[in-house]
């Protein structure tokens, strides 16, 4: 059976948007944005913090387990600190060497580290070393730093660290987010190693995502942005039906769309909610129509009373929390 993952993203994938997406069904499991490990022991609040699903058995509302995904370059701390996690019991811990942000690369994290494929090997088998057997450690990595010449190279080295799968980003850090992608590298990756590849990177439709299974010999795919322009992919690619987003759909996505705003008001403050809606709808805007309407009614709205009534004069309404662990 192969598996459909909701991707990592730090600043937009959080715990409210985590839950109104698994709810919309199709995901075997997500996972959190990173958790910067750096010298000091994190204490479980911060843990708590980012996953608050870690509360409710590590799963969200929905039922759908969290992986909480882990960014440093020192063994011993990233080991100390996964140990420290694994108390709380996480359906995961997922290391990231992907992540290409100049700040966290300053600081020797992510995709930084991707020409030191010894140092990964430590990183991995310290922290596997460090966490009960039963609670899988996985990696997420791009191909490189500006190029692919140690793409296999850190794969294997990952592998050997004891990483129980790996998800490939198919870009090198200095590839950034551009369109082009190198879904040809996964497979070249998939010939070395043993151990299961998830294949990530482009996938916006159901059409692309069986282009990144035929290209990279992939069964499990894991969808980013994707997942975000279009919060019922995981479940139009499961269904098989009609592969194109359409208007019946947006009356589901209106629902989802007022989930949404009620948990988001209720984590950030007035001023930054309206961002994050904004932010949301932007991506729609990709696959909806009826989401650029949205967008343009309350563009200008800087407080979040303001969103609200800009909603409502479109018909939406704030559901309550009860509503989205039964959709
Ligand atoms: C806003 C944003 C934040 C991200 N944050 C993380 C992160 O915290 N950890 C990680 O491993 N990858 C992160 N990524 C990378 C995604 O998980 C994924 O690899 C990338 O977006 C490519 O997949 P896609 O083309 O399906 O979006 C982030 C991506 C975006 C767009």
């Amino acid at each position: 059976m192969s598996r459909i993952v909701l991707a990592p993203m730090e600043g937009l994938a959080d715990d409210v948007l985590r839950a109104v997406l698994t709810a919309a069904g199709g995901y075997d499991w997500c996972v959190t944005e990173f958790v910067r490990v750096t010298t000091t022991l994190l204490p479980h609040s911060c843990f708590t913090r980012l996953s608050p699903e870690l509360k409710t058995g590590s799963r969200t509302a929905s039922g759908t387990p969290v992986r909480i995904q882990l960014l440093g370059s020192d063994p011993a701390r990233m080991a100390a600190n996964a140990a420290h996690l694994a108390l709380l019991d996480p359906f995961g811990i997922d290391l990231n060497f992907g992540c290409p942000t100049p700040l966290v690369n300053r600081n020797r994290g992510g995709a930084a580290l991707l020409d030191e494929p010894e140092l990964l090997q430590r990183i991995a088998g310290a922290v596997r070393a460090a966490v009960p057997p039963a609670i899988p450690v996985t990696a997420k990595m791009r191909l490189g730093i500006e190029d692919t010449g140690r793409a296999l190279d850190c794969a294997l080295a990952l592998e050997a660290g004891g990483v129980q799968e790996l998800v490939v980003h198919a870009r090198t850090k200095a590839d950034g987010y551009r369109p082009l992608v190198r879904w040809e590298w996964i497979a070249r990756i998939g010939e070395v190693v043993r151990l299961p590849l998830i294949a990530n990177g482009e996938v916006w439709t159901v059409a692309d995502y069986h282009r990144i299974r035929a290209a990279t010999g992939c069964d499990d795919v894991m969808l980013g942005r994707g997942a975000v322009a279009d919060p019922l992919l995981a479940r139009r690619i499961r269904a098989g039906g009609d592969p194109d987003p359409s208007a019946a759909d947006w009356d589901e996505i209106r629902a989802m769309i007022g989930i949404f705003w009620s948990r988001v008001q209720a984590k950030v403050t007035p001023t930054q909610s309206p961002g994050r809606l904004k932010q949301w709808l932007g991506m729609m805007q990709r696959n909806y129509p009826q989401a650029e309407r949205l967008f343009r009614e309350i563009r200008e709205a800087r407080r979040a009373e303001e969103v609200s009534a800009g909603l409502a004069r479109l018909g939406i309404r704030c559901e309550r929390d009860a509503a989205i662990a039964t959709t």
